[in-house]
């Protein structure tokens, strides 16, 4: 594989076998580079959640490397894996915010790896943490155009809302990459294309690259710079949004491709 010195991650012949037998992952290399929005596009069962998982070390890859920031991740254990983790942030379909806590108590979660107080959780969660992390709390909600919402609780929030709420907790940990697992899959159009956004700004400006699997082809060839073809665990297809044709949609959605959004026509959204 071609070595870039600006590759924030490396994939290097990754795979993931479940117990059963189940060859989620087969053989998978790319890398990505500061300031991509890689979509990762691919019907249901294809293994683009187990991909990601195994990016940040959720799940333990059976074989290959995954390397952030030239470190190889892919044996991590106890504190070096703690680090990893706050490298490599993750967004999720449903949020997973804790909801009795404030927005501004759940960004500060991203913080987390950069104090030493394992107790954040308890009663006053906010006094353990310097100044200096929540300002960078603050500045995240403030990112993602929430700040006014910091005193509510999690679960008062609309859906469109926590994820934006989940977007700085995880800028607000500083990671050098960002995956997101189907970040729209919940929210309605508006919500999703304000998400969508944000991430790309994000991607833009601070130059993070963000990985993000999505269920809607159109939404990939609005956002993304570059698309990833998933098919039973294959990489099929990586390269230029525009060179992801009706034929190589039909190719890796089989026939799922119906239930999915191709549209040639579509205005690409560029980053504010
Ligand atoms: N924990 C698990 N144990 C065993 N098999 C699993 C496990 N998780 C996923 N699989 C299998 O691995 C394959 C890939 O699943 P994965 O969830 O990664 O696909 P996906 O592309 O994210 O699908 P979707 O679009 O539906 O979210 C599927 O065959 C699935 O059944
Ligand atoms: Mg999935």
């Amino acid at each position: 594989m071609e070595v870039n010195s600006q590759n924030v991650l490396e994939v290097k012949a990754l795979t993931k076998v479940y117990p059963g037998d189940v060859t989620a992952v087969n053989q998978v290399s790319f890398s990505v580079g500061k300031g991509e929005m890689v979509a990762v596009l691919g019907p249901s069962g294809a293994g683009k959640s187990t991909l990601l998982r195994c990016l940040n070390r959720l799940i333990r890859a059976t074989g290959g490397q995954v390397l952030v920031n030239g470190q190889d991740i892919t044996q991590r254990r106890g504190k070096a894996l703690r680090q990893l983790r706050s490298d490599v942030g993750m967004i999720f379909q449903q949020f997973n915010l804790v909801p009795r806590l404030t927005v501004f108590e759940n960004v500060l979660a991203g913080r987390l790896s950069h104090t030493r107080n394992p107790f954040w959780f308890t009663a006053s969660v906010t006094r353990w943490f310097s100044e200096d992390n929540k300002q960078k709390a603050y500045d995240a909600l403030k990112r993602v155009g929430i700040e006014h919402l910091a005193p509510k609780r999690a679960d008062s929030l609309s859906g469109g809302q926590q994820q934006r709420v989940a977007i700085a907790r995880t800028l607000a940990q500083e990671p050098a990459v960002i995956l997101a697992d189907e970040p729209v899959a919940s929210l309605d159009p508006a919500s999703s294309q304000r998400v969508l956004s944000i991430l790309k700004e994000i991607c833009k400006s601070k130059n993070i690259p963000v990985i993000v699997n999505l269920h809607q082809m159109d939404l990939a060839q609005q956002y993304a710079t570059r698309i990833i073809g998933i098919e039973q665990g294959h990489l099929v297809f990586d390269g230029k949004v525009g060179d992801f044709t009706l034929d190589i949609a039909k190719k890796i959605y089989g026939e799922q491709f119906e239930s999915a959004v191709f549209n040639p026509d579509l205005e690409r959204v560029e980053a504010a």
